[in-house]
């Protein structure tokens, strides 16, 4: 990944929070991460689909995936501790069964020369993109990567919710503001509204949405 101030400094507020704490004990850690699964079952990609999970953190969805025998996932993030955390979880086997970059979606450089995917899987990422000029290039590596007749899920903090997450800032949607910044050739195939229940017992609200990309 090519560094700007900007990415070292993202880089380094999140390897922090992954360097100081459990993974379990973070903020958005999911025990079992059931809406994303029920998505992923509802748009029926292949067991060999490439599966780009984009700020995948240490995300339980991953170890559920590969059990059900998703054998082609690719998990970024701009923080390599993170990454880490995950892989010291799922041990070498699991670990070689995967392909790991390390890249700012606000930025991305290695991201961009990647095989387009079958699914895209963003939970609690994307609404970190406050200004229009950290969504602009991570839209257009979305549109860049995912095949026509592809699937895009974004879940984000609902139009409700909560205005920060790990004392950064995010902006928060709904399906239709979601739909907007995709585009025409997305179809929202299904949103749903979720409460996700953080460890420390407080609720966040949040917004699931699931895109098919239209056919070229
Ligand atoms: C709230 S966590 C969600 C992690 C994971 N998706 C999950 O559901 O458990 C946000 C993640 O986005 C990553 N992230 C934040 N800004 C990023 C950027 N510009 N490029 C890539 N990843 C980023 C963080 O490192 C962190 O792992």
């Amino acid at each position: 990944m090519e560094k700007t101030d900007r990415t070292f400094e993202i880089q380094r507020h999140w390897d922090d929070i992954y360097q100081r704490s459990e993974t379990n004990s973070l903020g958005w850690y999911e025990e079992s991460p059931e809406p994303s699964l029920q998505l992923i079952r509802e748009c029926g990609v292949a067991k060999d689909a490439r599966i780009l999970h984009v700020g995948a953190g240490a995300t339980t969805l991953i170890d559920k995936l590969l059990e059900e025998g998703f054998g082609n996932q690719i998990a970024t993030d701009i923080s390599g501790q993170a990454l880490q955390a995950l892989r010291r979880r799922l041990g070498p086997e699991a670990s070689q069964k995967m392909e790991w970059i390390t890249d700012d979606l606000t930025a991305p450089s290695s991201l961009r020369g990647i095989a387009p995917v079958s699914l895209w899987h963003d939970r609690a990422v994307m609404h970190f993109f406050v200004k229009e000029e950290e969504r602009r290039p991570y839209f257009d590596l979305l549109r860049h990567l995912v095949l026509p007749g592809g699937w895009a899920i974004i879940a984000a903090f609902h139009l409700e919710g909560a205005e920060k997450c790990s004392g950064l800032p995010v902006r928060r949607y709904d399906e239709a503001l979601l739909a907007r910044e995709l585009g025409p050739e997305f179809r929202l195939a299904r949103a749903f509204s979720y409460q996700y229940i953080m460890p420390s017992g407080a609720s966040r609200p949040y917004i699931y949405t699931l895109f098919e990309r239209g056919p070229v």
